[in-house]
């Protein structure tokens, strides 16, 4: 996809592999910046724009995911999505299963909110990269209130089956929370077709926006019975309605909304989401797929250790290789205008539609010479 190259103007100083942390912005997105900056200088105050925006961001993630736009709330992040649901949920005496490949802040919100209520918490491991079919059918149980899964491993790049998992979820009676953050956007998602309960999704990785927002769809018929303890106005059934004295949860996940949305990140979301809705989910999946199975094929030839599941099929487009000192190795990338994200142990290569099979050797190249020097400080610790 070389011609989207001249939408992203970072591109014409450094090689930008890191989707899984923060995407190259393009030219529409940084217009969009700008736009906010404008109206802000120039009228002073617009809040008719600046909804007009916000919401038009909403719509265009509830058109991304195949739901409705009063199945969308807008929150501040993935934290704050899977705080609040927990807050919403009765969970004595239940249990709650989470897997060892959730990214931190589902298992650390777990355990913040088993403070307030009496459950227990599963953790489903991982084995070989992966978290097996199987493992659901056996960890989930006729007792598990709240199933929460990955869709991408942040640390990996290993993708699941969202309706395999939804349909082993609902038969025990359990809800399936998904956070997208390392899928949405480079792979199609459709939340009817999936069945799946609450997904979550912020914009900074491969939504190829900015931190600051995250938007959260909650299946209408659930989120009109959950009941939220963290609020705020703007999830209120009457917004302007200034009564302190009533509480009236708004239509369907937009009673999940709290305080004032964060306009100026959802202007760049507008823009992302437009982008990447004029291209086609379908069309950036499938480049992506050409650019994983290139990665994992040109890595195996160096003999550079993957950490990722080898089958394209199993994976988002995020390719991780062991290095033992990652941080040390996004620096030394990083020396020579590179860009890619570590995690703990691993380097990760995270293309977008962008990217070329030339960024990708020319990363890996770098990789496997600067491999002795990361190996090598975890020696001498
Ligand atoms: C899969 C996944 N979930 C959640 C987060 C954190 O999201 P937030 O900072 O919006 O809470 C990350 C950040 O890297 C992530 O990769």
């Amino acid at each position: 996809m070389q011609n989207y190259r001249k939408d992203f103007p970072t591109l014409n100083t450094l090689t930008v592999l890191s989707s899984c942390s923060q995407s190259a912005m393009s030219n529409k997105a940084l217009e969009a910046l700008k736009d906010y900056q404008e109206s802000l200088v120039g009228s002073g105050m617009d809040w008719i724009e600046w909804m007009n925006v916000t919401n038009s961001a909403k719509r265009k993630f509830a058109e991304l995911i195949n739901c409705d736009v009063s199945e969308v709330a807008i929150m501040g992040s993935v934290s704050d999505c899977i705080s609040s649901i927990l807050h919403s949920l009765p969970l004595s005496c239940k249990d709650v299963v989470t897997t060892d490949m959730d990214f931190p802040c589902i298992g650390q919100s777990i355990l913040a909110q088993q403070k307030k209520q009496d459950f227990s918490i599963t953790y489903i491991p991982e084995k070989d990269e992966k978290i097996s079919i199987s493992y659901y059918n056996k960890y989930i149980t006729e007792n598990t209130k709240l199933t929460c899964i990955p869709h991408v491993s942040y640390y990996n790049g290993f993708k699941q089956d969202l309706k395999a998992i939804a349909d082993i979820a609902h038969s025990k009676g359990s809800l399936l929370f998904v956070d997208a953050y390392q899928s949405a956007g480079s792979v199609t998602i459709d939340v009817q077709e999936t069945g799946v309960d609450i997904l979550v999704a912020g914009m900074q990785k491969y939504l190829l926006g900015i931190p600051g927002i995250a938007f959260m769809y909650v299946r209408k018929e659930l989120a009109e019975t959950l009941e939220p303890s963290t609020i705020g106005w703007f999830g209120q059934k009457n917004i302007f309605g200034f009564h302190h004295d009533l509480l009236e949860y708004g239509e369907g996940a937009n009673r999940f909304n709290t305080g004032t949305p964060p306009v100026v990140n959802a202007y760049v979301a507008n823009a992302a989401l437009d982008y990447i809705l004029s291209i086609g989910t379908d069309k950036i999946e499938s480049y992506l797929n050409e650019l994983s199975a290139f990665t994992l094929e040109e890595a195996q030839k160096r003999n550079l250790k993957i950490a990722s599941p080898l089958t394209v099929a199993d994976k988002g487009p995020t390719t991780a290789i062991y290095c033992e000192d990652g941080n040390k190795m996004e620096q030394l990338l990083r020396s020579e205008g590179i860009i890619l994200s570590a995690r703990k142990d691993v380097i990760r290569l995270a293309p977008h539609l962008y990217n070329t099979k030339e960024d990708i050797i020319k990363a890996l190249d770098a990789i496997e010479r600067f491999l002795p020097e990361t190996l090598a400080l975890k020696v001498m610790k």
